[in-house]
């Protein structure tokens, strides 16, 4: 569970990270364009986007007939979009009981508590709402987390919480018709500098805590970067985002 200076750690990059944000989220496109296509079809209410970014997810919602409420704790996010956004919190949500239809959350889900966020979903869902949640499973980044250790033997890329206890927290909230799916996507850097680079416009800088990158001396770096190039393909270096999504309907 992160800490209160953590959350604040990760809200100010997302926030920063807001104008290159759209530059760079190509995988994150992919994803969140998979869990779209995993909403049933014939949706009325209110839709919830949890950690909505820069809004990539809204249109696709309004669509479906759907009021949006877009939802993020990056200021600069929601600054970023052109419809007006809600500044909050995934884990308290300033919203009444039993409000929402569709509970919708791309990638936001590895940065928080995720037993507090199945509450608050449970806790607005109305009876028979739908939740749906692409989140990162443990084998996310395994190419960088490897390659960083060989810059000085200690962790760098943050570990993303196991996929098995969902279906338990989910059921123990409430929720049933649980499903859990997990897949593999990739992307492709032509070296280790402008995949950091990348992770660094996307805001998910904070994957390397304490021990940055940056604050590597550049013989540790070059380590990294040399024990990387045993994964190079034709498309060049890949990362791979090892993605859960969750779905489940709101018990009655
Ligand atoms: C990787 S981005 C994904 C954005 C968008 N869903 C997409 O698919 O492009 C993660 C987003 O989750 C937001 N986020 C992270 N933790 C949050 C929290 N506790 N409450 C609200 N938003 C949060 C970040 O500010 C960021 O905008």
């Amino acid at each position: 569970m992160p800490s209160p200076a953590e959350k604040r750690k990760i809200r100010q990059a997302f926030s920063r990270a807001a104008a290159s944000y759209d530059r760079v989220a190509r995988v994150q496109r992919r994803i969140c364009d998979a869990l779209l296509a995993r909403l049933e079809p014939g949706a009325s209410g209110i839709a919830l986007d949890a950690g909505c970014g820069t809004g990539y997810a809204l249109p696709a919602l309004a669509a479906r007939g759907q009021q949006c409420i877009a939802l993020d704790h990056a200021i600069g996010m929601l600054s970023a979009q052109h419809s007006a956004g809600m500044c909050a919190d995934i884990e308290q949500l300033p919203l009444r009981d039993a409000c929402v239809a569709q509970y919708f959350s791309s990638l936001a889900w590895q940065w928080i508590d995720a037993e507090a966020a199945i509450r608050e979903a449970a806790r607005v869902l109305r009876p028979g709402g739908h939740l749906a949640v692409a989140t990162l499973a443990p084998d996310s980044l395994a190419e960088l987390r490897q390659a960083m250790r060989q810059a000085d033997g200690r962790e760098h890329v943050r570990s993303f919480a196991a996929a098995e206890p969902y279906a338990a927290m989910l059921q123990a909230a409430g929720f049933s018709e649980i499903r859990i799916e997990r897949q593999v996507f990739q992307d492709h850097a032509d070296n280790l500098l402008s995949l950091l680079r990348d992770l660094k416009a996307l805001g998910a800088h904070t994957l390397d805590g304490a021990r940055s990158a940056g604050f590597l001396p550049r013989a540790a770096l070059q380590r990294a970067a040399a024990f990387y190039e045993q994964y190079r393909v034709e498309a060049g270096l890949p990362l791979s985002y090892d993605v859960v999504f969750l779905s489940a309907r709101r018990t009655s």
